[in-house]
């Protein structure tokens, strides 16, 4: 049986959650916190995109400096997470310093970065949009970096050990910031789409490609040779024309 979640929890459920360390600023000051709402957005241009307070002094060097890292750091720095989560850069200058980070300088770009953190990317601000308390800032990234522990396209789990948040215990007990990680990581390679899936998978890219040699062939999504030919491609896969807008909607983005 699942039970209801009181508002104040109901963001317990994406969690745990690996909060980006964000850093930002100028020479003369680099600031920066954590934010376990972040997300990638979008592959092409690659966007991502993550939510920040007006109150988070962050905000405003965002907003400045109009670039950022986004950093991910080891469990073993959890003990000087308060620095980063807890007080802002407004009051407690210097504060990356001051909980024991070395704060390095992407030359080709101009964007401060982490340097014990196991990875991070530099972005670029590309747009800015109120939601409710927080802002949405999205960056474009211009190129991510990570250290040892990222061998053959992945982390090697055994050596990095995630900095993973789970959420804070409420008030009016003092409040404890709760951080997660793990021993040993369970890692289970499953097919994509494999045994009796396989035949939908290749409907779904068969669809696509079609549509897409098409589109090639007649040079335009916009015109009646492409409409009726799209319509003749869906029919073969048992679509209608209702599914023909949202195709046309997908290939115009990678026009
Ligand atoms: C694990 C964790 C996740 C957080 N996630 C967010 C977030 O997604 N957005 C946000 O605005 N603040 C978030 N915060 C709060 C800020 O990190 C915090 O207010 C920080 O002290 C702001 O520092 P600044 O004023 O120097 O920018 C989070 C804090 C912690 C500890």
């Amino acid at each position: 049986m699942h039970k209801e979640l009181p508002p104040g929890y109901m963001d317990r459920i994406a969690y745990p959650v690996i909060p980006a360390f964000i850093v930002a600023g100028t020479k003369e000051r680099v600031g920066g916190m954590l934010a376990a709402w972040w997300t990638q957005l979008s592959f092409n241009p690659f966007l991502m995109g993550v939510a920040v307070a007006p109150e988070r002094y962050t905000y405003r060097l965002l907003i400045e400096a109009g670039k950022f890292s986004l950093n991910v750091v080891d469990f073993k720095y959890v003990d000087v997470m308060p620095y980063i989560g807890d007080v802002s850069e407004r009051f407690l200058k210097n504060k990356i310093s001051k909980a024991g980070f070395k704060v390095e300088w992407d030359e080709e770009f101009g964007i401060p970065y982490i340097g014990e953190a196991r990875g991070y990317m530099l972005l670029k601000l590309i747009d800015r949009r109120k939601y409710g308390d927080h802002d949405l800032f999205v960056g474009e990234v211009l190129k991510a970096y990570a250290d040892e522990t990222f061998v053959d396209g992945r982390w090697d789990l055994s050596r990095y050990k995630p900095l993973m948040y789970m959420g804070r215990t409420k008030r009016p007990a003092k409040v404890k910031r709760i951080y997660v990680t793990f021993r040993e990581a369970e890692i289970k390679e499953v097919e994509f789409a494999g045994g009796p899936l396989k035949k939908y998978s290749s409907m779904r890219y068969g669809v696509l490609n079609e549509l897409r040699a098409l589109l090639k062939k007649v040079g335009s999504l916009d015109n009646e040779v492409f409409r009726r030919g799209a319509i003749k491609i869906l029919g073969k896969y048992g679509l209608d024309e209702e599914d023909l807008k949202y195709y046309i909607e997908e290939l115009s983005r990678g026009l």
